[in-house]
């Protein structure tokens, strides 16, 4: 049996982990002697509803320490909201355990820098939740990067319209204290694929954000459409939507009330882009759109080279590759994949490999940092309006300080 705690035990675990509630479940899937053990979340009750029938027996602990003195676990998993992902893991570090940690690994400098210094002499071998990273396109992407079908990669253009951005307006992910922008709530995976394609770190970055130009607004605190008097007319309404076929809740709060923020007390991007540097001189762009819907969705790259280029897009589950100069090129077409487009039962399956020690994490803390640098970079761009260097992992070692 493999023993598991869970610090944070909200949404995310519950799809990530699963179990006979029937709920995604890539863990348990990849892991079928997986028993979550321990939990500390101080949403007891909330937690109990989401608990499949085999884990009801889980020790529920209100602190860290007690939890890891009681417990003989063979894995820790960080679940909770962003703002607490670094507080966990500095906690974690000191223990000997291989450790799941979602993203983003910190939201702000303070927090990175503090979490890069706790793991230098740590032994826990740490797995950053990069699911797009275990998809099967983007690892065919990466093969033939690595075999040189594109020459050495030069350029990569990226994009994520999101079909789903309602979500950074109208649920919890809108407190800004809580995610600090969607460079860093979001952008983190993609910027963390590209370097993994392009082989290099970022060094620096320029960056633009929109905020407050679509959502966002002057409605009430706390308004839901169950108490607004809208609902006919207002197209982010359950009614509304459900006419122009978007998937929705049967009701929600408002995704243009001062609950999102504003641009001046700070409030997530309506979109948000940059141009970013690597060590190796290449450059690239990425893009991020959040009023997208339906299939205006899509998330994807287009990777180039003397060679070749090399495009793909998760949406259509489809990669194109394209010689210059040779023939030989073609389109590779994927099955459709649940969960992150497979890449939460790959990345699940990965993670049981590090717990046996069969394997070093390959989205491992130093991915997780690397890509937090730069997305802090981009948001501090977008806010000064000028280029700033990305931090590098390992730049200043804790004892230089
Ligand atoms: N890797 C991915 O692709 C992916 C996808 C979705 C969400 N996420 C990340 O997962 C995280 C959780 O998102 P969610 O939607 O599950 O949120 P959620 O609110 O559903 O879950 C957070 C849980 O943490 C608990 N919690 C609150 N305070 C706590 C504390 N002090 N100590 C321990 N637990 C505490 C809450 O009660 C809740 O159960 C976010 O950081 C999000 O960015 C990652």
């Amino acid at each position: 049996m493999i023993r598991l705690g869970v610090i944070g035990y909200g949404q995310r675990m519950q799809c990530l982990i699963g179990g006979s509630s029937g709920m995604g479940g890539s863990m348990k899937v990849a892991m079928p002697d997986l028993k979550v053990c321990a939990i500390l979340d101080p949403d007891v009750a909330g937690v109990k509803t989401r608990l499949p029938e085999e884990d009801r027996e889980a020790k529920f602990y209100t602190d860290f320490d007690e939890m890891m003195r009681v417990e003989r676990l063979d894995a820790l998993a960080i679940g909770t909201r962003c703002h607490q992902h670094t507080l966990y893991a500095i906690k974690a570090s000191k223990l000997d355990l291989p450790l799941f940690l979602e993203k983003p690994v910190s939201i702000n400098m303070e927090q990175a820098i503090e979490l890069e210094y706790a793991f230098e002499n740590s032994k826990s071998q740490v797995v950053v939740s990069f699911p797009l990273r275990f998809t099967s396109i983007l690892q065919k992407a990466r093969r033939c990067i690595e075999e040189r079908a594109v020459g050495v990669p030069q350029h990569i253009m990226a994009h994520n319209y999101v079909s789903y951005g309602m979500v950074y307006f109208e649920q919890e992910y809108r407190n800004y204290q809580i995610t600090q922008g969607l460079f860093v709530q979001k952008a983190t995976h993609d910027l963390d694929y590209m370097m993994s394609l392009m082989g290099s770190p970022i060094t620096r970055v320029a960056a633009m954000a929109t905020r407050g130009h679509v959502f966002g607004g002057t409605k009430a605190s706390g308004l839901s459409c169950s108490k607004c008097g809208e609902t006919e007319t207002c197209r982010e309404s359950p009614y509304r939507r459900k006419l122009s076929q978007i998937p929705t809740y049967d009701d929600h709060l408002c995704p243009f009330s001062v609950d999102c923020g504003s641009p001046r007390t700070g409030m997530n991007e309506d979109s948000s882009s940059c141009v970013v540097e690597f060590a190796t001189g290449a450059h690239g762009v990425y893009t991020q759109i959040f009023y997208a819907r339906k299939d205006a969705g899509r998330r994807g790259a287009t990777v180039s080279g003397y060679e070749g280029t090399l495009s793909f897009d998760w949406y259509k589950e489809q990669l194109r590759l394209m010689p210059h100069f040779e023939v030989g090129g073609g389109t590779f077409n994927f099955p459709a994949g649940t969960n992150h487009f497979g890449g939460d039962l790959t990345l699940a399956l990965h993670f049981k490999d590090v717990i046996a020690g069969k394997a070093a994490p390959i989205t491992s803390l130093a991915n997780g940092l690397r890509s937090i640098y730069t997305c802090l970079a981009a948001k501090k761009s977008s806010e000064e309006g000028a280029f700033v260097d990305v931090r590098q992992v390992g730049a200043v070692p804790s004892r230089a300080r």
